[in-house]
């Protein structure tokens, strides 16, 4: 089974653009590993607990619960919005994952993996994390992304940390693929060097933070919210868990693959994370590998809701799309490193890569075939130099597709396609269809080359679908193949059109999204 998950949002707030080119592009590798043949369990959620949280809440004058119900709503809609097709959804406050949490908590407290002490010292709420001198920067003070800092002096459970890191270290040095793409390695085998012999606070006293998972073995204290978040990607899919659960052991069969952004690498998933798998028991070939991707910034700055430059993904469906918004956010970065959001470029790949391109290839291939051979698709007459090219074109495209895909590289994969779109409509402008229709005589090479079009058609309609799946299913719809969404990448063979099929009615998939000028 492919176990793909994303991180869990935090609930303190409402979605914006990092938070849906996460879901999405997890959406679209998911649907792609089931387009390669492949029973994938895709889960996705929130983040319920912790500080924020609580603060948010008491601002707003009602209990966390209230609160975060009402937050999560905001996500969950916008999935359904966007396609974005989980199969499990985690919510942390759910009574089954609070059962998980404890459960690990006692066992790993009966082994001696947990432990309380007194310690005092400094604490960002912020980050809901104790600070060392390590994090004060030059000039010796805490800088501003830590927001408020307080010295505070308690006794907290502990987990062993130490005890897992030199396996921890020797295991990232000796994988190649634990942490992809490879070049975020050294970071953080960087942050583990620095990070032998601390051990990790797992738990706030209850004076301090009531909204979180109680400690099973001292009720004076709750759960960080670390410890208690990412244990979702166990809980949910049933392990130490209640029957409503999904069977465990089916889902997790091999290496999980956890797609996060690449401030959260950092100690949580990579040291936090692989060591609480280590201690509870994971053997090493069930380890997870870490997608880590990047930010999504607006003119090379942090989105912050201090800068009020928070892009709202909701109103951006709204008014231009879906397809322009999740075709944009896989399109304009490369897995891995960050980019810029631009509306201006939103709406530029729309139109010239979806709307000019695929879309004029789709109403050359389909319009001309409904006026010219009664929307019979029916290949006549032996292959010229310019079919083979088509033929090899797509051939090529679809490997070049199929590896980038398969390497989590959305934006060339999108490219790859694209090749192919541009290759057909060069070969129709060579061919001219509309110029064949003039004589009677070229009928048979009129049909090959509207054949060639539509074919390309329906495999870009295939291979689109982990992207686009709405419009691709239109495509299928007017190409009168509606099997064509069941097909999986190897049935892609030339000849998914049978001879003499009749098509349905064209009605354009992508059309070009107007900008109206500003009124001054
Ligand atoms: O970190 N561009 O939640 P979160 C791209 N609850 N991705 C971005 C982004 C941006 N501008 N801003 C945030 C948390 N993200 C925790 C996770 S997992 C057990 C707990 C990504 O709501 C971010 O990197 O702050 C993370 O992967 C996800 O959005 C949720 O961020
Ligand atoms: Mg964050």
């Amino acid at each position: 089974m492919f176990f793909l998950t994303t991180a869990i949002d935090y609930t303190n707030g409402s979605p914006h653009i990092g938070h849906a080119y996460e879901k999405v592009l997890a959406d679209v590798i998911a649907r792609y590993r089931r387009l390669a043949g492949e029973d994938v369990y895709f889960l996705s959620g929130v983040d319920q607990h912790g500080q924020k949280v609580q603060q948010t809440a008491e601002k707003e004058g009602i209990h966390p619960a209230t609160y975060v119900k009402k937050t999560t709503k905001k996500f969950s809609k916008l999935w359904e919005k966007l396609g974005v097709n989980y199969d499990g959804w985690a919510e942390t406050m759910d009574e089954r994952h609070k059962a998980c949490v404890q459960s690990i908590l006692t066992d790993l407290h009966d082994r001696g993996q947990i432990y309380k002490k007194g310690y005092k010292g400094f604490y960002s709420i912020r980050q809901e994390q104790f600070l060392t001198d390590r994090d004060r920067d030059e000039a010796g003070n805490f800088g501003p992304e830590w927001g408020e800092v307080t010295e505070i002096e308690e006794e907290n459970y502990y987990f062993k940390l130490s005890e897992h890191t030199d396996w921890l270290k020797d295991f990232l040095e000796n994988s190649p693929d634990t942490i992809l793409p490879a070049f975020r390695k050294s970071e953080l085998l960087n942050a583990l060097d620095r990070n032998t012999g601390t051990d990790l606070c797992i738990s706030r006293p209850k004076e301090r933070l009531r909204w979180g998972i109680e400690i099973p073995f001292d009720t004076d204290f709750v759960t960080y919210v670390w410890f208690d978040a990412l244990i979702n990607y166990i809980s949910f899919i049933g392990y130490k868990a209640d029957p409503s659960l999904p069977v465990f052991d089916e889902i997790w069969t091999d290496r999980p693959v956890h797609i996060i952004g690449k401030d959260i690498m950092v100690p949580a998933h990579g040291i936090y994370w692989l060591a609480m798998l280590h201690a509870i028991g994971f053997e090493d070939g069930k380890i997870p590998q870490l997608l880590v991707h990047g930010w999504w910034n607006i003119r090379g700055e942090k989105m912050s809701k201090s800068l009020g430059n928070i892009v709202d993904p909701m109103e951006l469906a709204d008014a231009f799309g879906v397809d322009a918004l999740r075709y944009y956010l896989v399109r304009d970065i490369h897995t891995g490193k960050d980019s810029d959001f631009d509306l201006d470029r939103l709406v530029m790949l729309f139109n010239t890569e979806l709307a000019n391109e695929l879309g004029n290839l789709c109403n050359r291939a389909l319009n001309m075939s409904q006026r010219f051979t009664e929307g019979i698709i029916t290949p006549g007459g032996p292959l010229t130099a310019d079919d083979k090219e088509l033929q090899k074109s797509l051939t090529e495209s679809t490997a070049a597709y199929r590896k980038a895909m398969q390497n989590h590289e959305i934006s060339k994969g999108l490219e790859a396609l694209n090749n192919h779109v541009v290759h057909c409509n060069q070969y129709a402008e060579r061919m001219k269809p509309w110029e064949l229709n003039k004589n009677l005589e070229n009928k048979e090479r009129l049909a090959t080359v509207l054949q060639h079009l539509a074919e390309s058609v329906a495999h870009c309609a295939v291979l689109l679908s982990p992207i686009l799946p709405e419009a691709s299913g239109k495509l299928a719809a007017q190409l009168n193949l509606p099997g064509l969404m069941d097909l999986k990448l190897d049935d892609l063979k030339w000849g998914l059109i049978p001879s003499g099929h009749q098509i349905n009615k064209p009605k354009p998939v992508f059309p070009r999204i107007e900008i109206k000028p500003k009124e001054d």
